[in-house]
């Protein structure tokens, strides 16, 4: 099968309307648990190397690892370079082959946003990687949760996500409702309406980050709002971190790395079945 990029796979998403989970993490563990679940339930899917969340694996070792799994996988594949914070890194990420890339300008100045993902842009569009682009502010990171995080001064405009889509010719683009990196708290809300506004003014398809750590009958109320591209991280490496501990602890000193790596692969196995079924994406490959 061969390596596909996201706009191939997120626009059928957008127009069938189910979601295709984005697993970041890099692991070996995570990376085979996923690719056997998409294959099991004939489910799409997407690997993410993202360079904060996984700083002790090179970008080189760990996003060439995910394009040699998606080439070899039996299901659609994409990989993407999750938060490119520049130019430089994208062409890395392209270097190691993936297929897509995404260039995370949020935090700039409108303009300054709009010129520096151009700039990106002219390098994807002629080789045919896709572009994700950001706008409207999430903040935080998987690993901390800041105060301006998810507040609605961030939350994304409709209609300036029109212009930027416009202005920039993103292929998929990332937007703020309330969703925030890393553990949710009480008072993070959802503004599925900001969701649904922006899916009317754009027509292409749509990325929640901070996409862990909600109730599950919230995923199919934030699908049918309009998101095709759900990223996903915090909840699944903490358990699989906790699971690994236990495991750990159970066994005492009688236990070897190669039994440990094996039952963390079927931990990522059942937990990114479990995922792709929740976002309505088996049986879509
Ligand atoms: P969580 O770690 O909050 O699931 O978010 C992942 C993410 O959006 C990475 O880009």
């Amino acid at each position: 099968m061969p390596l596909v990029t996201v706009s191939e796979i997120l626009t059928d998403a957008r127009k069938r309307t189910y979601g295709i989970p984005c697993f970041i993490g890099a692991t070996m563990e995570m990376t085979l648990g996923a690719v056997t679940a998409a294959e099991e339930i004939s489910a799409p899917l997407i690997l993410g190397y993202n360079e904060a969340v996984a700083p002790a694996i090179p970008m080189a070792a760990g996003m060439s690892m995910l394009v040699r799994a998606a080439k070899d996988a039996r299901v659609p594949v994409a990989t993407i370079l999750d938060h490119g914070t520049s130019y430089d890194a994208c062409v890395k990420a392209v270097r190691a082959g993936s297929s897509s890339v995404m260039f995370d300008g949020s935090h700039l100045d409108y303009e300054e946003n709009i010129a520096r993902t151009r700039e990106v842009r002219r390098l994807t569009e002629p080789i045919g990687v896709a572009l994700e682009g950001e706008l409207g502010s999430i903040g935080g990171s998987s690993f901390e949760f800041t105060e301006s995080a998810g507040t609605r001064q961030n939350f994304t405009d409709p209609q300036q996500a029109a212009d930027f889509v416009d202005r920039t010719k993103v292929n998929v683009l990332a937007i703020s409702f309330g969703n925030v990196h890393g553990p949710y708290r009480g008072d993070n809300a959802l503004d599925l309406d900001i969701v649904r506004q922006v899916f009317q003014h754009v027509a292409i398809p749509l990325v929640m980050h901070g996409g862990s750590g909600l109730a599950d009958e919230l995923y199919p109320q934030i699908i049918d709002a309009g998101i095709s591209k759900i990223n996903y991280y915090t909840t699944i490496a903490r358990k699989g971190a906790l699971a690994t501990a236990e495991l750990c602890a159970q066994q005492g000193g009688n236990i070897i790395e190669h039994m440990l790596i094996a039952r963390r692969i079927e931990f990522y196995h059942q937990e990114s079945k479990r995922i792709l079924q929740l976002f309505r994406a088996a049986g879509k490959a």
